[in-house]
């Protein structure tokens, strides 16, 4: 992933081009539309008016797949986004880049239930809460010999995940306790964010977005805390609200690499005085302490992932949804 700072100084082309590349293989027809942005003048220049957080690709795509416009190549494109120029301003003004991805919690389960239970859950960077609610979903591990371990809750949601090498057993947490922290938190039974949730899973990933809004109706209106705030400034006050007898656990999944470079290296120093106990999924570079501890040829391996770690050491290679894992 790249850094908010490449998105707000790059030229619109040189964005697009970036990002055709980024969803070449799961959605051709986003790569395609993002090709044609980058050489279209007219669609390249409204863009180019949009303050810099704005300008994400994902953003004005999700608001071209929210407002029902064309999810491929097309030659009327450049005429229905000057019809919808407002409407897409206002989107991509208003919204942020929140995928709620609940495959994630594949990977995240087996680590959770790996400390001692039950545990107190809390998610920096919630967005809508999927990942905290690992308790509720039904997983099936694929394993490298075929065998199947399946676990956790039947029910509308299903998670399959293809699990290589051995380390931690392949089980669900107990959760006691659960609170999200996240600048602009989602509401699973609001429609609006519902939709806007769906829009940024790319075309093509039907599977994907069906999961979610599985997800999303398993979870409406949930017992969680839910915390608007700073994921630095609030969690101090969030964890004192955890009840005695669980496992305090701060979960952060593909959340940190929004952070400037300072505020992030401030985040794992205050993790590290609080004394509790940390899950991290991100980006190989997001975490340094993390990605000082991989093994030796890890960046070798040239497949888009994130790192796995539990209390800053790394354990496992992960797929950035949760659909594989492989233990270091
Ligand atoms: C890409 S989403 C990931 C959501 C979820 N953790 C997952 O793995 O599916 C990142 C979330 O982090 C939140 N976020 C980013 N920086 C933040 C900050 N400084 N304070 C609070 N929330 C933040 C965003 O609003 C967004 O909902």
């Amino acid at each position: 992933m790249r850094s908010a700072r490449f998105w707000e100084t790059a030229s619109i082309p040189e964005l697009y081009e970036w990002f055709a590349g980024e969803a070449e293989a799961s959605s051709p027809g986003w790569a395609r539309v993002s090709r044609q942005v980058a050489a279209t003048p007219a669609i390249a220049a409204l863009l180019d008016e949009l303050p810099p957080a704005a300008r994400q690709p994902n953003l004005f795509l999700a608001s071209v797949k929210r407002l029902h416009g064309p999810l491929d190549a097309d030659p009327s494109l450049e005429d229905w986004v000057q019809r919808h120029w407002a409407a897409i301003e206002h989107l991509v003004t208003t919204r942020f880049t929140q995928t709620n991805e609940v495959g994630r919690c594949a990977v995240l389960a087996p680590v959770l239930a790996s400390l001692p239970q039950p545990i107190a859950l809390v998610e920096v960077g919630m967005s809508a809460g999927l990942g905290l609610f690992p308790d509720l979903y039904h997983y099936r591990w694929l394993l490298d010999d075929g065998t199947v371990v399946s676990a956790g809750s039947p029910g509308e949601v299903s998670i399959e995940c293809q699990v290589s090498g051995e380390s931690l057993p392949l089980a669900v947490p107990q959760v006691a306790w659960r609170a999200g922290i996240d600048r602009n938190p989602l509401d699973p039974s609001d429609p609006e964010d519902s939709a806007w949730l769906r829009a940024l899973v790319w075309p093509g990933e039907t599977a994907r977005e069906e999961r979610l809004a599985a997800a999303l109706r398993a979870v409406a209106d949930r017992d969680v805390l839910r915390v608007a705030g700073d994921i630095t400034d609030a969690l101090p006050a969030v964890l004192a609200a955890a009840p005695r007898g669980a496992t305090v656990v701060v979960v952060h999944s593909a959340t940190l690499a929004y952070l400037p470079r300072e505020q992030r290296q401030r985040h794992l120093d205050l993790l590290g005085r609080l004394g509790v106990h940390w899950v991290s999924n991100e980006g190989v570079k997001v975490v340094p302490v993390v990605r000082d501890a991989l093994p030796p040829g890890f960046t070798d391996d040239p497949r888009p992932c994130f790192v796995l770690a539990l209390d800053g050491r790394p354990l496992a290679r992960v797929g950035s949804h949760g659909q594989w894992l492989e233990w270091l």
